[in-house]
């Protein structure tokens, strides 16, 4: 008999709908991938360094252009100046990132406060550094923080805080207000910070994303990770990054270089030049987004799913209560893919006790027109 050290974790929900979308040929708008490619010049880059010859081992801590060209990101996007060479390390997806962040600082005994809904990869990574975690809930209205629960939350052992915005599943942003409010709180306790930022540049109406990169006061105690994967709609590269001040970085890579030691090099490469070539991709993806957003918002109008259009990410969360209140949220999913042919993904495998009688759904719109089309046709005729 194996003792589990992870007993409470099985297949995602993620697998689990993306594998029964499949079986049913249902619209697969449950786990958070595009449906389309990334950038052409992108991808003819992959090609030509692996036919040039680039494809051995990468420097430990990620390709030096690929580091310089992160850290000119940063200051074009947030006016902050992050050293490539000391603060940035190239990591195989942010999920990475985050489990070595994780083991870098969490000790056994430690607590570690995460909101709920919470994705999911935060929960085992704590667990596995022996950490205990410590659910507090995002208000039900608006998914913010509430500082009242937090500040109840907070212990002697509090080793780190989880932040994630902008916010999956939910696609609520954290404002500058509220990371002035966490300064206050945390000024003199000794509390770590991941902030998981995958989503920085999904951000729509006009609202700048606020990265705990450009927070002088909490930045100096943070890690905050980002996914090329996101930003480039190239999620199946699993290629993201993590910056962290010098010290922090340097505990960091201590993990990294006997988890992942490199990420794949050609990509890396291919990476590299396109962020060279291409500064402005980053600019254009709020309207890009926003676009999908709103057309899927519009098309799902005359249906009888209820919503707010959201702030960031790629995600719709949508009330179905006025469609099948008798089911829960899983129920709900699996019926609407194999009845329906939309797959979709409940919103209580985020939490930790979901809230009684939220009836949500999230919906991924990173997709072409045309399934987006198809899929709210389906949607409306429920
Ligand atoms: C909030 C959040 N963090 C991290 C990740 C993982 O990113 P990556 O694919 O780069 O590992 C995801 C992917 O869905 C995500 O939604």
């Amino acid at each position: 008999m194996i003792t589990s050290k992870l007993p409470n974790v099985g297949t995602t929900i993620f697998t689990t709908m993306s594998q029964l979308a499949a079986e049913t040929g249902a619209l697969n708008l449950s786990q958070g991938f595009p449906d389309f490619n990334g950038p052409q010049a992108l991808l003819d880059a992959v090609g030509q360094h692996v036919a040039s010859g680039h494809n051995q081992y990468s420097p430990m801590t990620g390709l030096p252009a690929l580091r310089q060209q992160v850290s000119t990101k940063i200051a074009r996007s947030y006016g902050v100046s992050v050293d490539p060479d000391s603060e940035v390390t190239i990591t195989p997806g942010a999920t990475a990132a985050i489990f070595c962040a994780i083991q870098a600082v969490v000790r056994r005994g430690d607590e570690v406060i995460i909101f709920d809904p919470c994705y999911d990869s935060y929960a085992p990574s704590v667990e596995l550094a022996g950490g205990r975690c410590v659910h507090v809930q995002l208000s039900l209205q608006r998914f913010a923080l509430d500082f009242e629960k937090l500040k109840a939350a907070l212990s002697p052992r509090t080793r780190m805080i989880v932040l994630n915005t902008p916010h999956n599943p939910t696609g609520a942003l954290i404002s500058r207000a509220e990371l002035d409010q966490l300064a206050d709180l945390i000024r003199d306790r000794d509390i770590y910070l991941l902030s998981d930022e995958v989503y920085e540049h999904l951000v729509f109406d006009g609202v700048p994303h606020v990265s705990v990169l450009a927070h002088a006061e909490l930045y100096p105690r943070a890690f905050v990770v980002s996914s090329f994967g996101k930003t480039y709609h190239v999620t199946g590269w699993k290629t993201g990054y993590v910056v962290a001040p010098p010290a922090l970085t340097a505990e960091l890579r201590k993990v990294h270089q006997y988890v992942n030691f490199c990420c794949v090099t050609p990509l890396q490469f291919a990476l590299a030049d396109f962020m060279a070539t291409h500064p402005q991709h980053v600019d254009a993806l709020p309207a890009f987004y926003q676009a999908k957003r709103d057309l899927f918002c519009d098309l799902l109008a005359p249906s009888r799913l209820s919503f707010t259009r959201v702030a960031g990410t790629y995600f719709q969360l949508v009330d179905y209560s006025q469609i099948r209140p008798d089911l829960d949220d899983v129920a709900m999913s699996l019926w609407m893919t194999r009845e329906h042919g939309v797959a979709s993904i409940p919103i209580s495998v985020f939490y930790q006790h979901p809230p009684q009688g939220q009836r949500l759904v999230r919906l991924c719109f990173a997709k072409r027109e045309e399934t987006l089309q198809q899929a709210a046709e389906k949607l409306c005729a429920i």
